[in-house]
């Protein structure tokens, strides 16, 4: 796991949006892995603004982590919204739409690059706290702690559903590039508890730590709690130009 300490979202957002165009240029079919959350709109914005640039993404294919279930079409908070494949939140059959999710991660060729967040609680995707680390996509129920952090999204917190569709611990295992963001003083408890605590389910991010290329993004705030934060430092600033990330 690569732990990266940047001055701020901005800096972040252009780092992600380079390992994705370093990406799209040697493969312009790949297939993104995207989040939603707030964490990475830095990474969209500076995306759509590469975009404008030139940088073409006609060939890419991207899949959402995760959806709500029971949210009609059309409702904006509904992350099948913004426009990639995305788990059917409203299917009559939620396993078997789940394994049809599954089979388009797969059909598509896997995914190349997963963009990431970490809930407080150490989820990924909406991988709550006891999640499998064998998990594929299935239905969850969320944590009220989510609930409550993901209430700001909608009107009431009675209007955040208790269930969910997302990609299990294995699915995002199977990405071939994990890039993590997270920011703000309210992440660096979860931040310290998936790099440096032990690998456990009571901490689904932590399975990361299995991961052959992971990339974690980091504020100073989001950092501020890390052990080792001194020796990410200097690691990041000492590594050779040719590694990229
Ligand atoms: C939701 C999403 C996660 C996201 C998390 C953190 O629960 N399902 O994918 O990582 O929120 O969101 P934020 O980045 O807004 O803190």
């Amino acid at each position: 796991m690569e732990i990266v300490i940047l001055g701020g979202s901005r800096q972040i957002g252009k780092l992600a949006a380079d390992a994705i165009e370093q990406l799209i240029r040697r493969k312009p079919d790949a297939v993104l892995g995207l989040a939603t959350g707030s964490s990475p709109l830095p990474v969209y914005d500076e995306l759509a603004a590469r975009h404008e640039q030139g940088l073409d993404f006609s060939r890419a294919s991207a899949f959402a982590l995760d959806e709500y279930v029971g949210l009609p079409a059309g409702h904006p908070e509904s992350y099948r919204e913004v426009n990639v494949h995305g788990p059917d939140g409203m299917a009559a059959d939620v396993p078997a739409a789940c394994e049809a999710y599954e089979q388009a991660i797969i059909a598509a060729g896997g995914v190349d690059l997963q963009l990431l967040g970490v809930g407080t609680d150490g989820h990924i995707g909406f991988n709550e706290p006891g999640s499998s680390f064998a998990s594929r996509t299935r239905i969850k129920s969320l944590i009220e702690q989510t609930r409550r952090d993901n209430a700001r999204f909608f009107d009431s917190l009675a209007e955040v559903p208790h269930h969910v569709i997302t990609q299990g611990l294995a699915t995002i295992m199977a990405a071939r590039h994990v890039v993590l963001v997270a920011t703000g003083a309210q992440k660096a408890q979860a931040v310290r508890d998936f790099v440096e605590g032990p690998v456990a389910a009571i901490c689904p991010a932590s399975v990361l730590q299995f991961h052959p290329h992971a990339t974690v993004l980091l504020d100073e705030a989001a950092a501020s709690a890390l052990k080792l934060a001194d020796f990410y430092r200097h690691t990041y600033e000492n590594k050779p130009a040719w590694q990229g990330l």
